[in-house]
């Protein structure tokens, strides 16, 4: 096909060469949102007298032909074209002729591609935090239903004082909803219009760019041209955010994994979300999970490739910057399929309640208490922590643990041991007297899940 701007070259493209160009082949994802574009730009140029207001009646129509036949598969994208915009451009002026090439007036490649992306990304923002919330939720659900749960908390993968499955949870909840809460800051910062910036400066016409900005619902303009072809901050900060969700996931794929083990069996994944071996028959392996974490790797890959894309190219637009999209489509594509799958993982994985409370059993994860017991009696805590150490140091040469100790032989190591001491090394005690505000008791974790459905209902998507 010839180019659109053969009138200034005398020599066809070489083929290799039109291939390494064209980015057709990932951009015409944004048909819709490249339309849209064009509708509100036609719209305002016939508003404002540029062009004829029957001409830009007749591409609005056409252009809305054109959405309605690629929705309907009706009309097919060619994969020769060079990117979505010319082609869009050429089918309309093929159909309705002369009135076709008005559209492009006070218009330039480089601020259209900078509004589509804007306007793809703003709806692919929502479609994440859509699937965080649910992820949220059934977090929540599981929380409630393990409250009171009692298992091993860690540090350095030791255990280290006791909590519940349900405040063990929450910790996620709480990642997620702060990712929640960025890409909404992203949402307002992508949510802004450049259409007007033109090549890079701006346009003779008297154009409207707060009509073109409303119409499609954008919150503002953008204030410099040069910027507003050339700014991809937008892009990059949600490439930063879903690598954020991605180590979130890849964190809690470690636990998930380590918990599926012999050694853990704290969880059961759902047959439904685990593989067997081509060779080891008794295998039930976490791929998911892997999988999860590696495609972590692959996300923060996509976060360097954009910033490493941006250091170098002044301004304003330089086609380099057409590398945006296959990487933010693919840290889309990829952390969207994560979440949603990791979900339905967690909700269908079986806790094994009495495994956590035999873990919890077994590791002196109430020394901590015992000390504070004899703080409560008066002893400063430096010596009640040596008292508990020698009795852990006694419990582990006897074979023995802090809830079957005889009280003869917590009375050889301080007078201050009573009855007493029963209840406050009980591991259900010592988590429910952890009643401070964000604690795993089991009325805090009532109020954590409260509070975490309260925000997700107060929280817009913007
Ligand atoms: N396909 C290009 C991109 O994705 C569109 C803008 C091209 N502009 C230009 N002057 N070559 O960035």
């Amino acid at each position: 096909m010839a180019k659109m701007w053969d009138a200034r070259f005398s020599k066809e493209e070489n083929t290799r060469v039109n291939d390494f160009n064209s980015s057709i082949s990932f951009d015409s994802r944004m048909f819709r949102e490249d339309i849209a574009g064009s509708v509100a730009h036609a719209a305002m140029l016939g508003k404002q007298g540029i062009i004829d207001a029957q001409e830009s009646e007749k591409i609005i129509a056409g252009l809305n032909g054109i959405l309605a036949d690629l929705e309907s598969g009706a009309l097919a994208v060619d994969p020769e074209a060079e990117d979505i915009h010319m082609f869009v451009e050429e089918v309309l002026t093929a159909r309705i002729g002369d009135a076709g090439k008005r559209l492009h007036t006070a218009r330039s490649r480089n601020d259209q591609v900078a509004l589509d992306i804007r306007l793809y990304l703003r709806r692919e923002i929502c479609e994440v935090r859509s699937l965080l919330r649910a992820m949220i939720g059934t977090l929540t659900d599981i929380a409630e239903a393990h409250a009171d749960d009692v298992m091993p908390g860690y540090t350095h993968l030791q255990r280290a004082q006791p909590v519940t499955f349900g405040h063990y949870m929450l910790a996620y909840a709480q990642m997620l909803l702060r990712d929640d809460e960025r890409l909404g800051q992203i949402y307002s910062r992508t949510n802004i219009s450049p259409l007007g910036s033109g090549a890079l400066a701006s346009t003779t016409y008297p154009i409207d760019r707060f009509a073109v900005a409303d119409a499609l619902g954008m919150d503002g303009v953008t204030e410099n041209s040069m910027d507003g072809v050339s700014d991809r901050d937008f892009l990059a900060e949600l490439i930063f955010a879903l690598s954020l969700v991605m180590t979130h996931l890849s964190r809690f794929s470690e636990e998930i994994i380590l918990w599926c083990s012999g050694e853990f069996s704290f969880i059961e994944l759902d047959d439904a979300f685990s593989t067997g071996s081509s060779i080891m028959p008794q295998k039930k392996n976490p791929d998911i999970a892997e999988l999860v974490r590696g495609k972590t790797g692959r996300v923060y890959g996509d976060l360097t490739a954009i910033l490493c894309v941006l250091k170098g190219i002044p301004l304003a637009y330089n086609k380099d910057m057409q590398e945006d999209k296959e990487a933010v489509f693919d840290a889309l594509d990829n952390t969207k399929l994560c979440v949603e799958l990791f979900t339905a993982m967690i909700a269908t994985m079986k806790v094994r309640t009495a495994r956590l409370r035999e873990a919890a059993s077994g590791g002196f994860i109430n020394a901590t208490d015992c000390a504070d017991y004899l703080v409560k009696k008066g002893m400063p805590f430096r010596d009640a922590y040596r008292v508990s150490g020698r009795l852990v140091a006694y419990c582990i040469e006897n074979h023995t643990d802090f809830e079957s100790l005889p009280l003869e032989v917590y009375r050889t190591y301080s007078e201050l041991f009573e009855k007493d001491v029963y209840d406050a090394v009980n591991l259900d005690a010592c988590v429910n007297r952890r009643t401070v505000y964000g604690g795993p008791s089991h009325e805090s974790v009532l109020r954590q899940i409260e509070n975490v459905r309260k925000t997700l209902a107060e929280r817009g998507m913007r």
